[in-house]
């Protein structure tokens, strides 16, 4: 709005603001403004919307097109320099936050053999979902995670953390995905570096999967009460085979095919406070139906090739591509392959929308449940 002009919301509809400028009363709304104050009714139907406007846009980051730049990184910064050597993801709608997706943050790193980066910890909540490469680690509150591809790892609020590539390992990219736009939104984000610089491992190698890692069997002795999963690494060999037995009893949901939730097995919730995580299994030839709801969505194709239709626009992905839904956007996914299913990882803020009572989801019921291509 230009500061003569203060009626651009005003809506014909009853219950809504619709107030004519005069120079009466832009006269009132500059003297308002002068008190650092303002007529609600010239906002009004702005920040009140009828339903949910995202300012994100469904973009896809191909990774094909991006790979190259991640690698070259790795040649002109070190480590030590940059702190992360991240390529992060950034929404057009959104630069001002550095978004990938609404409040969500994501970006690819790299690290090159016998690299290790310096230990910290923050509020904001994240995840890793590994990308190429053998000998990724991740060491969580001193357990060390070996990792490898399609595996993902979490790196919770307020949790020592640090990561790192064998020395006989090969060069590895991950995907990271972050709520560091919510946290700064609610301006609560702290961030400290180890006072050691790195963490000693004080647990055996890949314990939590040994722990907490066994289909529907808890750990006896446990006393876990964080308020994240203490699993900390889930690894793709059991998730795939889960989500393929799955299917092999499931039609699964007309919305996401046969998908599975990542959980927090002590309590069966999400990953995170903040950050929800899934897989999802299409199988051959699969069109979902179209649905909308509210929470941002941020996928990698794990697996397979296809294409997404978000708000009547087709987007094609193939594996290792990302792509994001915005919030409310109408979205239906499809596997072009005829003999192979396809796998969609996804980080979402449902935990937040969920918490706060904020989720809403809605079908689109028309053309039997498909959109129209614009
Ligand atoms: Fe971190
Ligand atoms: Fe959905």
């Amino acid at each position: 709005m230009t500061s003569n002009r203060y009626d651009a919301y005003r809506e014909d509809t009853a219950g809504r603001a619709n107030v004519a400028d005069s120079p009466e009363r832009i006269a009132y709304y500059q003297a308002l403004a002068g008190l650092e104050t303002g007529a609600l009714w010239t906002v009004a139907n702005k920040i009140e919307p009828w339903a949910p406007r995202s300012a994100s846009v469904p973009v896809v980051w191909r990774y094909q097109e991006l790979r190259g730049h991640v690698l070259r990184s790795a040649e002109l910064v070190s480590p030590e320099e940059a702190g992360r050597r991240v390529i992060y993801l950034n929404n057009p709608g959104r630069r001002d936050v550095a978004a990938a997706v609404g409040w969500l943050y994501s970006g690819l790193q790299v690290m090159k053999p016998g690299e290790l980066a310096s230990a910290h910890k923050h509020s904001h909540s994240a995840l890793r979902f590994i990308m190429e490469g053998r000998g990724a680690f991740t060491v969580v509150d001193g357990h060390k995670m070996t990792l490898g591809a399609n595996d993902f790892v979490l790196t919770p609020n307020g949790t020592w953390h640090e990561h790192g590539v064998a020395e006989d390992g090969t060069t590895c990219i991950w995907q990271d995905g972050l709520d560091i736009p919510l946290v700064n939104a609610m301006e609560a984000g702290f961030y400290a570096v180890h006072p050691d610089l790195n963490q000693t491992v004080t647990y055996p190698v890949d314990d939590t999967s040994a722990a907490w890692g066994n289909a529907a069997l808890k750990p006896q002795v446990s006393g876990w009460t964080k308020p994240y999963s203490p699993l900390f690494k889930y690894e793709w060999e059991p998730t795939y085979e889960a989500l393929r037995r799955y299917a092999r009893t499931s039609a699964g949901s007309p919305y996401d095919g046969i998908l599975l939730e990542y959980v927090n097995p002590a309590t069966g919730g999400p990953v995170m406070p903040t950050i929800g995580a899934s897989m999802q299994l299409l199988r051959p030839g699969e069109h979902t139906k179209a649905h909308r709801h509210t929470g941002s969505f941020i996928y990698q194709v794990a697996k397979g090739s296809g294409y997404s239709i978000i708000d009547g626009k087709r987007y094609d992905w193939t594996e290792r591509d990302i792509f994001c839904v915005p919030s409310w956007a109408i979205h239906e996914h499809v596997n072009l392959s005829s003999n192979d299913d396809a796998c969609l990882f996804s980080f979402n803020d449902l935990p937040v929308m969920r918490a706060l009572a904020l989720y809403r989801e809605e079908a689109v019921k028309e053309n039997d449940g498909h959109q129209v291509l614009i």
